[in-house]
């Protein structure tokens, strides 16, 4: 969710950094900096809070032998062919997630969801992330009852759509439809690149002065909520869409941002070259409560956070206007909350 176009980075990366360099990205989301960079000769190197994100990045910058992941799937779909016993226990899943799935499909996710360890494991790492693809949406290469959009509604939402729509749930073979999305995704690129699930205010994992660039799109406050919008992806990852909300950033508050984006700039600045730039692309948002006030926090981010940090500017901030469809948190229509047409563009400089 709240993508931006690769085009942003492909630009930033080729004007402020060489082939073979580092290029950091702190809130790494669907991993396109991370591989627009890889895609560019640089060591791409993601951070992400949020599990979802972690995968998704990490299956495309650091992808298996498709051989590997071949296999494995049929690895996988043999044990669970073997597998007799009544292991799993349907009666025990949430009726959230029992609405979307027949029996027969819902199993064999049970099946994977216990066996894949995406942690440990980057064939299973890439798996998983082919499974979270198929999770649900709207033509027969997906697992679940038909499901319009990529983001998760409500569990009412859902609810009330499968009773008016008369939905009934398919019987679809998991094993199969991650063969048929394995053939339609699989590519791999040369550069291998490197993420982490960590917190993007605490980056023990690199030195001082070892980045040469960074770009990143921080949350813009709490216009979208990464794990809510998410919970079906992430209860396949055994976690909750709530849960991860807080734990990633997600405020309204003005001052709780400060504080974050303080912090956020404080270990960028450590792990930055002299005299590199830090790329940051946030969107104005509209105030919750003062009516039409929309508030311009890419300026506020360099007056409040960048300054203190020791940041210089490296050249008047960009406005960027969004005109199409292309911002995830604008398909909600009327209901899209406090995000706005206009990106920011602030490129820092130590
Ligand atoms: C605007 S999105 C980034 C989207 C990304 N530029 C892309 O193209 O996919 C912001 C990301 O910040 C992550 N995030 C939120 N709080 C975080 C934190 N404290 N540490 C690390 N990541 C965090 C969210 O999980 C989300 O993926």
């Amino acid at each position: 969710m709240a993508m931006f176009p690769p085009c942003i980075p492909n630009y930033y990366i080729k004007k402020y950094s060489e082939k073979g360099q580092n290029v950091l990205d702190q809130f790494s989301g669907r991993g396109t900096t991370t591989l627009e960079s890889c895609l560019l000769g640089r060591n791409g190197i993601g951070i992400d809070k949020n599990p979802l994100a972690y995968i998704l990045t990490k299956s495309k910058v650091e992808t298996p032998e498709r051989q590997e992941i071949v296999n494995r799937i049929n690895e996988l779909w043999n044990m669970h062919s073997g597998d007799t016993a009544d292991s799993c226990d349907l009666e025990s899943v949430d009726w959230k997630i029992r609405m979307l799935y027949s029996d027969y499909t819902l199993s064999q996710i049970l099946f994977l969801k216990d066996e894949l360890k995406w942690r440990e494991d980057s064939v299973d790492a890439f798996i998983t992330a082919l499974l979270l693809g198929i999770m649900h949406g709207h033509s027969n290469g997906y697992l679940s009852i038909s499901m319009p959009n990529t983001f998760s509604m409500s569990p009412n939402y859902v609810k009330n759509y499968i009773e008016k729509n008369n939905l009934e749930k398919p019987n679809r073979n998991a094993f199969e439809l991650l063969h048929k999305k394995l053939d339609r995704c699989y590519q791999v690129v040369r550069v291998k690149g490197k993420v982490y699930l960590s917190d993007a205010r605490n980056l023990d994992m690199i030195d001082n002065d070892e980045i040469d660039l960074s770009i990143t799109s921080p949350p813009y406050t709490r216009v979208i909520r990464y794990g809510d919008f998410n919970w079906i992806r992430l209860w396949l990852l055994g976690e909750d869409g709530k849960d991860i909300d807080k734990r990633l950033f997600c405020s309204g508050s003005l001052s709780e941002y400060e504080k974050f984006m303080t912090d956020v700039l404080k270990e960028n600045y450590r792990i930055l070259k002299d005299n590199s730039k830090a790329v940051y692309i946030i969107g104005d948002v509209k105030s919750r409560d003062k009516g039409d006030v929309v508030y311009n926090l890419a300026e506020f981010v360099w007056e409040n956070c960048a300054k203190k940090v020791g940041f210089g500017l490296s050249s008047p901030i960009l406005e960027d206007r969004i005109r199409d469809s292309s911002k995830v948190s604008r398909i909600w229509g009327e209901t899209k909350g406090r995000a706005t047409e206009t990106d920011r563009i602030l490129v820092l400089e130590k």
